[in-house]
């Protein structure tokens, strides 16, 4: 071997790990990411002024996330340093892993469920132990706590609403189980939780154990700001602050992230848009033969293919220009797709797709 081809070894737990992929090919109509569809560009947020006042040349101080700070704060009813900010919630999520996970602890997962938990685990050094839901995705409390007696985790994730299937998970659910296990990290993930109007946050008080991820990429249509949050105990702050990577989240990103935290008017207007377009998707794949749709309280729905296979549906919805995500290649989620809420426009068009690529007669070429 010549010394050229000699290469250092990366962990040997890593050296197979696949590229977190998202398709992306060109389509019209982008449905495949749960993002929210509207265009929000960064020049409705900051004037030129602001721009000025954020001196790239130096590192931002603490005061730069002070006004986002409080504003959340506000919000959920907690006290600012209960809040730790991240480069998106994928961020807080692998510190959450570093933190409380690695080598030789477990977390423990319900699936199907969002796929970034059992790879940031992994990442992290630690090792996935999974309670099978499937579809429907119902978690009970007798299933939770046999899953937890079973495999008695470092940390428990729950993902509420869950993506992929849309529905909450009865935060009594949550409780019972942070309370029968004290000791265990009960790490609840509530990126499109605003959509369905329900939070566990007011708990963490009497739950320390209980800590909370949210996003700006969801309802606050900022998917390309990357700004996510943890909060946490104020006992437990300290050690994500330790941890942490220094001036971690940009100066800007915190700064528009200021603005659009302020913006309930605008957040409450998609809550409600969304109902109403999920109305519509909805009674449209339901309307389709040979699909099986669940219910959702999100900006996103699952289906499920009773005889056709995914990649077949997938690409019929390409040529209509819809991109859709095919997810079945997740845990229990075989012939599965999910479709994310557009805006109304877009939805005519995914409408129209279901009924041409789930029409009895398919329209000769
Ligand atoms: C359940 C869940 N959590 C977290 C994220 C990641 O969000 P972020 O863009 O904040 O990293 C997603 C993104 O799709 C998600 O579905």
């Amino acid at each position: 071997m010549r010394v050229s081809d000699r290469l250092p070894r990366p962990r040997a737990d890593l050296e197979t790990f696949s590229v977190y992929r998202t398709q992306q090919v060109a389509a019209d109509v982008r449905v495949n990411a749960n993002e929210w569809a509207d265009p929000n560009p960064a020049g409705r947020y900051l004037t030129s002024r602001e721009l000025d006042d954020i001196l790239l040349n130096r590192y931002p101080s603490a005061a730069a996330t002070a006004d986002l700070r409080a504003t959340l704060a506000t919000r959920y009813g907690i006290a600012p340093d209960q809040l730790i900010f991240g480069n998106g919630s994928n961020e807080v999520l692998l510190n959450v892993f570093f933190v409380f996970g690695g080598h030789a602890r477990t977390t423990l997962l319900f699936q199907p469920t969002y796929s970034m938990h059992a790879r940031l685990t992994q990442i992290a050094g630690g090792t996935v132990v999974e309670e099978h839901v499937g579809l429907p995705y119902d978690v009970t409390l007798d299933g939770a706590l046999a899953a937890m007696d079973r495999t008695r985790p470092n940390i428990v994730t729950f993902t509420s609403p869950n993506n992929p299937t849309g529905n909450l998970i009865d935060d009594a659910i949550i409780l019972a189980v942070a309370e029968r296990y004290a000791e265990t990290l009960v790490l609840v993930d509530e990126a499109y939780s605003d959509f369905a109007g329900n939070t566990v946050v007011p708990q963490i008080a009497t739950h320390p154990n209980i800590i909370v991820t949210k996003t700006f990429s969801k309802v606050h249509a900022a998917a390309g700001l990357r700004l996510g949050l943890l909060i946490v105990d104020p006992r437990i702050g300290d050690i994500f602050r330790a941890i942490q990577l220094p001036y971690n989240v940009s100066p800007l990103t915190t700064a528009v992230g200021a603005k659009i935290a302020k913006r309930d008017d605008d957040v409450q207007r998609r809550i409600v848009e969304c109902a109403t377009q999920r109305a519509r998707v909805y009674a449209a794949l339901q309307r389709a033969p040979g699909i099986e749709v669940f219910p959702s309280v999100t900006n996103f729905i699952l289906f499920r293919l009773t005889d056709r296979q995914p990649a077949d549906v997938h690409a019929k919805f390409l040529e209509h220009g819809v991109l859709i995500r095919d997810i079945s290649m997740w845990p229990g989620c075989a012939r599965c797709l999910r479709v994310s809420i557009g805006t109304p426009s877009e939805n005519d068009r995914v409408i129209a797709a279901i009924e041409a690529v789930f029409s009895k007669t398919p329209a000769r070429a």
